[in-house]
């Protein structure tokens, strides 16, 4: 059936009859042949040493494609049961009156365990095959997190909060050492569970997440940078620049003169910046996740680019607690790696769909802000594309992760993390015009030239693209109907555990 999967941050392929071969042993992506015409199956089947009784063929329908899924680089999995409450505040606020109450009550391994186990299942079945997890401060409830998620079979990074200051009493870590110690513990937990069936590879991988700057010591990023130079697999999340006061307040705790002299600083003065402060402590670096970078300065994202540290775009945080407009194709054009991410609570939907859509809107406003494009580039202070836009939700995402040799595009040699999407009136969103009603009103063309009448003359490609930006736009959980991790089926409207 139909197959859409990015290529680059410009491009991607539709086609609309692939047929692509997953491997039982191993769940991973063998080939991919881009147009098989009906008829042509038996043969095609020969031409790769297999008949049609060794396999399981699956057809997709009329208005149904295959995508990678969704790569969800920024998400507290604690933060689920406050949607949508609070959304008067902005971050500082926020964080004091609605995020630390309820993560506080994960303290209740018995009531960590009832709500990831909804909030989890609901990730997937959203059609977020990857999620970077922020759990909270307990590491037991975080391995009550890493537990649900590996026993449902999402692929998932996962980091309890490291937090010793700038906390309330009832939430905080007593120490720098005791916060250490408990990441040791989470790692341990994480890393002793088996690897996916028929491959090497765990789906549930540990990561060090420093909750931002303000609420750490110097102390504590100092030991966590240490972690991490001993352990260069280890991934790293934080928060960066989301909103102007807390950039003021983070200068204010790191002066220049109190960090230790990095690669950075060394033999310069060099005034303090945000970025520059995680630099310093060793916790930039190719498997760094930045969530929101919404105020960098120059020279910060000259930081980031050099460590090829990746940014995780919430635009929907970013327009719910008013942080600002993140300039994403600013960053594109530095060459820095983006994915999305939802931000849940600061983001009011766990779906990546709703981020890709406020990801367009805000790179709207950007267009709008500025008077015009500075010649030369590509993205910057321009409207984010489909292509674009489905690059950050996918391939964007995995190298944030810096999974993009094993996640993010389907291409032989990949694991087969994937998504059955319907645009079809019986899927139920009335918001998407089905693509069986197209063709019942004659709206759908199939396959004629440009100029054939009854409003017919799209391809079959150009169909097939239609589909992918309703989808982007105008789709919900709802049309997605079938998970795949790893080439196990984990979720989605027609999954039945
Ligand atoms: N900065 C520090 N903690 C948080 C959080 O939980 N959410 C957001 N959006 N920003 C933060
Ligand atoms: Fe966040």
């Amino acid at each position: 059936g139909g197959l859409i999967t990015p290529t680059s941050l410009t491009a991607y392929r539709a086609l609309p009859r692939a047929l692509l071969a997953v491997s039982r042993e191993t769940g991973n992506i063998e080939w991919v042949e881009d147009d098989v015409p009906v008829g042509e199956l038996q043969n095609v089947l020969a031409r790769h040493g297999l008949v049609s009784e060794g396999v399981d063929i699956v057809e997709l329908k009329l208005g149904e494609f295959l995508m990678p899924g969704f790569i969800d680089t920024h998400i507290h999995a604690s933060q689920v049961p406050n949607i949508g409450s609070g959304q008067q505040h902005e971050l500082l606020d926020w964080l004091s009156e609605v995020t630390f109450p309820m993560e506080a009550r994960f303290a209740d391994p018995g009531f960590a365990k009832r709500a990831y186990t909804t909030i989890i299942k609901r990730t997937i079945d959203y059609g977020s095959t990857t999620c970077c997890y922020y759990g909270t401060l307990h590491s037991q409830g975080t391995k009550v997190l890493a537990d649900v998620i590996h026993n449902y079979g999402q692929r998932a990074f996962v980091g309890k909060c490291d937090m010793d200051r700038n906390s309330p009493d009832y939430y905080i870590e007593p120490s720098p050492q005791a916060s250490i110690a408990a990441t040791r513990d989470i790692i341990a937990h994480i890393r002793s569970f088996p690897p996916a069936q028929g491959t090497t590879e765990p789906l549930v991988r540990p990561i060090l997440t420093p909750r931002f700057a303000i609420s750490c010591t110097s102390e504590l990023l100092s030991e966590l940078g240490k972690l991490a130079s001993s352990d260069p697999s280890l991934a790293i999340q934080t928060h960066i620049s989301e909103k102007e006061s807390e950039v003021v307040f983070t200068k204010q705790l790191f002066p220049a003169s109190s960090l230790p002299l990095g690669e950075t600083l060394k033999g310069k003065t060099h005034d303090t910046t945000y970025a520059g402060v995680y630099d310093a402590f060793g916790l930039l670096r190719q498997n760094t996740i930045l969530a929101h970078a919404v105020h960098l300065e120059e020279a910060e994202v000259d930081i980031i680019k050099a460590r090829r540290a990746g940014v995780s775009h919430c635009p929907t945080s970013n327009f719910n607690l008013r942080s600002g407009c993140a300039r994403i194709g600013m960053l594109l054009d530095r060459g820095v790696k983006v994915g999305l991410g939802t931000d849940v609570s600061g983001g009011f939907s766990p779906s990546i769909l709703t981020a890709v859509q406020h990801a367009s809107m805000a790179s709207k406003v950007v267009a709008m802000r500025a008077s015009s494009p500075p010649p030369h580039t590509h993205f910057t202070d321009r409207q984010l594309s489909v292509p674009t836009l489905l690059y950050l939700a996918t391939l964007g995402g995995a190298e944030v992760c810096d999974l993009q040799s094993r996640i993010g595009s389907l291409a032989p040699g990949k694991a087969f993390d994937a998504l059955v999407v319907s645009i079809r009136s019986d899927a139920g969103n009335p918001a998407v015009w089905g693509a069986d009603l197209d063709e019942e009103l004659g709206v759908r063309g199939s396959g004629g030239e440009p100029g054939d009448e009854g409003g017919r003359g799209k391809t079959d490609v150009e169909e097939l693209e239609g589909l992918l930006e309703r989808f982007l736009f105008c789709g919900d959980d709802r049309n997605v109907r079938r998970v795949y991790v790893q080439g196990k089926l984990i979720g989605g409207k027609e999954f039945r555990s």
